[in-house]
């Protein structure tokens, strides 16, 4: 790639709850397209290596998920970054930060099981952060609901109005093809064994579809129609604003429609654009080099104990190398052991542009939200973290791993496992944990066992609300009854209630005290 040419990037996720099929669309789009990182493909569950994350089971057993960070492929000219997101409702905030990350999502749902809680909380997310979002209904080869039941749950719930580019020709569960609704021909697919390689695409006119097909042709055309009628057809100001969904229909497992996604994506998904510092100002992507850390992680592979910052660049192009500088800090930065990373595979990355996704080597300085640049000066704004909902202490089991502990605590809060919250009265022995799903703490207690050799012993809180207390007044909401503030790593000074009606009271009581609303988990 050169550097004053680059081809023209689109920078994606697949959002789903868990099971409608994120993994398999995931090496359903790779086998499409003509992988560029030189990862070995995606890792498929069956056959994983032990190395991959065998400091956590759990996620093993997951297959693709928190550990991967980004698949480079190229399709049509184009360069698709997609960027992965955990699978688990408890990891939302994770998810929320790889959405900053991201131009547009791909959402995943079941076509028998419909919008579930977590494509819920997805598309709220996407709604709140302005991305754009196509809707892939997947399990079409499978006994599943109507289609037009369906689009009415999305309007209802999500209130996206849905806009199928695609009409299934069969009923779920009797996926003939689809009807393309902008070309009016019929998309014939054929299954292919175990969907181990693309799927044959037959395009048919209109006029010999019937006879192709049958009765199901009929009622697609029917369907198209009833759409139509409703004035459901594809806006893309309505997409790119967030108030409308394109749907196709889909099966991931037989590739039927991964070709007809990717068309899409390049297509209808936004190419990188200007990104909005703090300070309101623009940095254009053919500006300077700029780029913000959405995800840390270290100790995911026993081969690589190393700590990864991931970067999504916003302007200019980046080098291997070349020196930049941590906004937070005002330090130099080398970029030397720049790489791209996807499961367990590690290249070099020697360059990037505008939408696509480094990892840094023992960046250590490096937290999430942070921003480096080279030329002059930028910072984008903080990614805001979700209001915890669960609190635990957390204290050493073996005095003698007390520096190990203190190290894995630090380094785990860094990567946003769990929010670490400390307090004088509690001391630096028991911080304080906290988190928007109780998994987090399993996730935790198992990577300190793994990785820091220092067991911990939680301990469950009775709190369930945190609230953002002013420094100034921190020393008075102390003082009041069962209510505890402690700072986070940030500064912040939280407090933290028993639930929602004793935060209401103390608000009631004491009106002139700021108690202020941490962003929801959507939930
Ligand atoms: P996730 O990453 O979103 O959690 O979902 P994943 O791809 O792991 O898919 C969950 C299950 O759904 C898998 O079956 C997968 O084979 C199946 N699946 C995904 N897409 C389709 C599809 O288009 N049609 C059908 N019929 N099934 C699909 P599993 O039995 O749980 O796992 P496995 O043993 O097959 O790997």
């Amino acid at each position: 790639m050169g550097p004053t040419d680059p081809r023209p990037r689109r920078t994606i996720a697949v959002i789903s709850h868990p099971d409608a099929g994120k993994s398999t669309l995931t090496e359903a789009l790779a086998l499409h397209a003509q992988v560029i990182t030189e990862a070995g493909a995606v890792h498929s569950k069956g056959n994983r290596k032990a190395t991959v994350s065998d400091w956590m089971e759990m996620e093993k057993a997951r297959g693709i998920s928190i550990t991967s960070a980004a698949l480079q492929f190229e399709y049509a000219g184009h360069v698709v970054n997609l960027v992965d997101t955990p699978g688990h409702a408890d990891f939302s905030e994770d998810t929320y930060r790889v959405l900053a990350a991201v131009d547009a999502a791909v959402m995943l749902v079941d076509a028998a099981k419909g919008l579930e809680p977590q494509t819920l909380k997805l598309f709220q997310v996407c709604a709140h952060r302005g991305i754009p979002v196509l809707t892939v209904i997947n399990k079409w080869d499978r006994p599943g609901r109507d289609p037009f039941e369906l689009l009415d749950d999305i309007e209802r719930e999500i209130k996206l109005r849905p806009t199928p580019l695609t009409w299934p020709v069969g009923i779920a569960g009797d996926f003939h093809g689809v009807l393309d609704r902008r070309a009016g021909e019929f998309v014939r697919y054929t299954r292919t064994a175990g969907g181990a390689t693309r799927a044959p695409e037959e395009h048919i006119p209109a006029d010999r579809a019937g006879e192709a097909v049958g009765a199901p042709w009929d009622e697609a055309l029917e369907g198209h129609e009833l759409l139509t009628a409703d004035g459901a057809d594809h806006d893309q100001d309505g997409f790119l604003a967030g108030r409308t969904t394109p749907v196709i229909f889909a099966s991931a497992l037989l590739n039927f429609g991964v070709g007809q996604l990717l068309d899409l994506v390049v297509e209808l998904a936004p190419a990188p654009g200007a990104t909005r510092a703090a300070d309101g100002s623009l940095r254009a992507i053919d500006d300077e080099f700029s780029a913000f850390v959405f995800k840390v992680q270290s100790g995911m592979d026993t081969a690589h104990r190393d700590r990864l910052a991931y970067a999504r660049i916003c302007s200019g192009v980046f080098h291997r190398g070349m020196s930049v500088t941590h906004a937070a800090t005002g330090r130099a930065f080398s970029t030397k052991y720049a790489q791209v990373v996807f499961g367990r595979e590690r290249t070099s990355v020697e360059e990037g542009y505008p939408g696509d996704i480094i990892g840094l080597v023992n960046a250590g300085a490096l937290r999430v939200g942070d921003t480096i640049y080279a030329g002059p000066p930028v910072a984008f704004p903080a990614i805001p973290s979700f209001a915890p909902e669960h609190f635990a202490t957390a204290t050493v089991t073996d005095a003698g791993r007390w520096k190990q502990f203190r190290k894995g605590i630090e380094q785990l809060d860094e990567e946003g496992v769990v929010q670490v919250l400390r307090s004088e009265l509690r001391g630096e022995h028991a911080p304080v944990l906290a988190a928007v799903g109780p998994m987090q703490f399993e996730v935790l207690a198992a990577r300190m066992d793994a990785e820091y050799r220092a067991p911990v012993r939680l301990e469950t809180l009775g709190y369930s609300v945190a609230r953002q207390v002013r420094p100034d007044q921190a020393a008075r909401v102390a003082a009041l009854r069962d209510v505890e503030v402690l700072t986070r790593s940030d500064g912040t000074p939280l407090a933290l209630f028993s639930d929602r009606w004793k935060a209401e009271a103390v608000e009631r009581m004491h009106p002139d005290l700021v108690l202020e609303r941490l962003p929801a988990s959507g939930g």
